[in-house]
């Protein structure tokens, strides 16, 4: 409820106004012109070059980021970045005793400015397209404060685009070491050439400070992108992939206590995590993501771990002494479970999003079909009690292309442990009556996955699951064993829910 209060307050119009006319007044003075206040018609010119970049910067960010939730929240860390940017700049001007041009020249400030600040940190959250947006911002409003110089505009640019390349597939903290080499890489030719055109001759002595300082502001950036990424991404909801890489980590308590006490679950969740990796990869999704939403959708089987089919051993199953109806509430309860777990664990919200959704409101086939077994020739009220609506579970439906994915091969993971014989044809068959099914029963109509994409998805899978289940495959040794015919007793549900 806070949750939902705290975005509605974000995506108000009124916010949106205040925090432009904040951002105004603050970028203003950032870039106030050396005669002050007095120089009006200076500071009318950066007033309006300043409307310009956030209008512009809106726009920008509407064509590069077609996701539902990037508006304003978006909007509003850009302008925290170029305001961030032109704050750091001129803290260095204010420090008693500094006067960066005695060391670096006239253009010093070209130098240490914090060009990898603002596309690092907003392309791990949100991606290359909108890195290069926000950077190309930050770098006019960083290039008016310095006199419209072009040599900040190219550095800035040349930043956000190695940032925009390199960002979203970081997975340590450390290999933001890496990204850092490579912007330093590209922008020392571009200060070579400044120091080459510059109308002052300057001396080697200088070009070695100017590439010291701009080296150095790039490791603080980095260090401040460490500091800030935890904090970012608590207040825009989003998840890095360095988060993600930590939640991977198989010795995670929820994990160690998933292999220990539901090993079937943990086996299950293992498949589901290699299916969903290569099928999100084969769609340009996030692979990462997807394996890590695999790994933890069943959590919530941690509960009851023996009423799941996976974890029976041979003693046989407790439902069959239970009512369909009482063991319908039993499975359907894992996803709430796996919901209090994951909160309590402090999941990022996309994990979360997977647990909530990766059953939608597909039906629990085989206590629907006991119901409906028990209910012949009984009364009304029993009827009604085997109803399919009854037997469903409460959603949401999956709108992610990596919450697909998992539903899907899921679902995928579990109808394959019925193949009595595997072959790749009876695996090809399977995996398309699945998509089929939940296709046909709407469980896609939520979701961001395109046809093409959803085709790409089930060949992945067949791909995939024939090879994880190499082992099982039934080889035709002669031609009674051969395989040509599609199988026929493929289910159309996972018999008992995973
Ligand atoms: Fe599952
Ligand atoms: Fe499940």
């Amino acid at each position: 409820m806070r949750q939902k209060r705290a975005r509605r307050f974000l995506d108000s119009e009124g916010l949106r106004n205040c925090a432009g006319a904040v951002a105004l007044a603050l970028g203003l003075w950032l870039m106030l012109p050396s005669g002050g206040l007095f120089a009006w018609d200076a500071l009318l010119a950066k007033a309006t070059v300043l409307v310009v970049i956030g209008f512009g910067g809106q726009l920008l960010i509407r064509v590069a980021a077609a996701e539902r939730e990037a508006g304003s929240v978006v909007w509003l860390l850009m302008l925290c970045m170029a305001l961030l940017s032109l704050l750091t700049v001129r803290a260095v001007a204010w420090l008693p005793g500094t006067y960066p041009q005695d060391w670096l020249g006239p253009h010093a400030m070209l130098f240490y400015a914090p060009h990898a600040f603002a596309p690092l940190l907003v392309a791990m959250l949100y991606g290359g397209q909108l890195a290069m947006v926000i950077g190309l911002i930050a770098g006019v409003a960083l290039a008016m404060s310095a006199e419209g110089s072009l040599g900040v505009l190219l550095l800035s640019l040349c930043a956000s685009a190695v940032a925009a390349r390199e960002a979203p597939r970081l997975r340590h903290r450390m290999q933001i070491l890496r990204a850092l080499a490579r912007i330093a890489l590209w922008q020392t030719p571009i200060v070579l050439v400044i120091a080459v055109l510059s109308a002052h001759r300057e001396s080697l002595l200088t070009v070695a400070l100017q590439l010291a300082a701009l080296y150095l502001m790039l490791l603080l950036s980095g260090m401040a992108v460490i500091w800030v990424l935890p904090l970012a991404e608590r207040a825009t909801g989003r998840t890095s992939q360095i988060t993600l890489n930590y939640f991977a980590d198989l010795g995670h308590p929820l994990l160690h206590r998933m292999a220990l006490e539901a090993p079937g679950t943990y086996h299950h969740s293992m498949v589901v995590a290699d299916l969903a990796q290569t099928a999100a990869e084969a769609v340009g999704a996030n692979g990462l993501l997807a394996r890590v939403g695999g790994y933890y959708h069943d959590i919530g089987k941690l509960s009851r771990p023996e009423f799941y089919m996976e974890n029976q051993l041979c003693a046989g199953s407790p439902h069959d002494a239970l009512p369909p109806n009482i063991s319908r509430m039993i499975i359907v309860n894992h996803v709430k479970e796996g919901i209090c777990l994951g909160r309590l664990h402090r999941l990022p919200p996309p994990l979360m999003h997977m647990i909530a959704r990766h059953h939608g409101t597909s039906v629990i086939r085989w206590f629907h079909h006991k119901a409906m077994t028990q209910a012949a020739g009984q009364t009304d009220e029993r009827a009604t009690e085997a109803e399919e609506s009854h037997y469903r579970y409460a959603g949401p439906l999956p709108e992610s292309k990596e919450a697909t994915i998992v539903a899907l091969a899921d679902a995928i993971e579990a109808a394959s442990r019925s193949l009595e014989k595997v072959t790749p044809a009876r695996i090809e068959s399977l995996v398309a009556s699945v998509v089929e099914a939940k296709w046909l029963d709407g469980q896609f109509d939520r979701s961001e996955l395109s046809n093409a994409e959803l085709c790409a998805v089930r060949k992945s899978f067949v791909f995939t699951l024939t090879h994880l289940l190499h082992s099982r495959l039934a080889y035709p040794l002669d031609d009674q064993n051969r395989d040509t015919e599609p199988a026929t007793e493929v289910p159309d549900e996972p018999a008992v829910p995973s």
